[in-house]
């Protein structure tokens, strides 16, 4: 039995076909809409690399099924600049060295966009780290990266 999914990914609306519903939104995105700056590092709900917002907040889209985003708008990083204009939340990894390999970095600040706009991030370097708690970073950027969730709301 084919199943219909409709998704609205980075504003645009994709119907997709489906011949069951054990694909993740991560492998959709990436194996059927091409939207491959979503990573997939563990792919169990561990590194936070595949982090994208859905309906505003922040998933791992390995640990989400397809299915269960029918309907749903979805944010990747492909869609947080605004043209040839970074999210400020891009700019501030950018200004605070806030990756080394990068390899991280997608997941990162789209964690970083979704504690932002839950009004979660607060001033606090702590409360920041804590919030950012699901994204690992092998290469260790952490100061980078709380620095740069600061500077992103200033
Ligand atoms: Fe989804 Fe690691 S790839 S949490």
């Amino acid at each position: 039995m084919t199943l219909s999914l409709s998704l609205t990914v980075n504003g645009e609306r994709h119907d997709i076909e489906l011949e069951d519903a054990r694909p993740t939104l991560l492998d959709v995105l990436r194996e059927r809409l091409g939207l491959t700056d979503t990573k997939k590092g563990c792919d169990r709900g561990q590194c936070g690399a595949c982090t994208v917002l859905l309906d505003g907040r922040r998933v791992n889209s390995c640990l989400t099924l397809a299915m269960s985003a029918d309907g749903a708008a979805v944010t990747t990083i492909e869609g947080v600049a605004d043209g040839g204009t970074l999210h400020p939340v891009q700019a501030a990894f950018i200004e605070n060295d806030a990756f080394q390999c990068g390899y991280c970095t997608p997941g990162q600040i789209m964690s970083a966009i979704g504690l932002i706009a839950e009004g979660d991030a607060g001033t606090d370097p702590e409360r920041i780290r804590e919030g950012m708690s699901g994204n690992i970073c092998r290469c260790a950027a952490y100061p980078g990266i709380t620095d740069a969730v600061l500077d992103a709301q200033t």
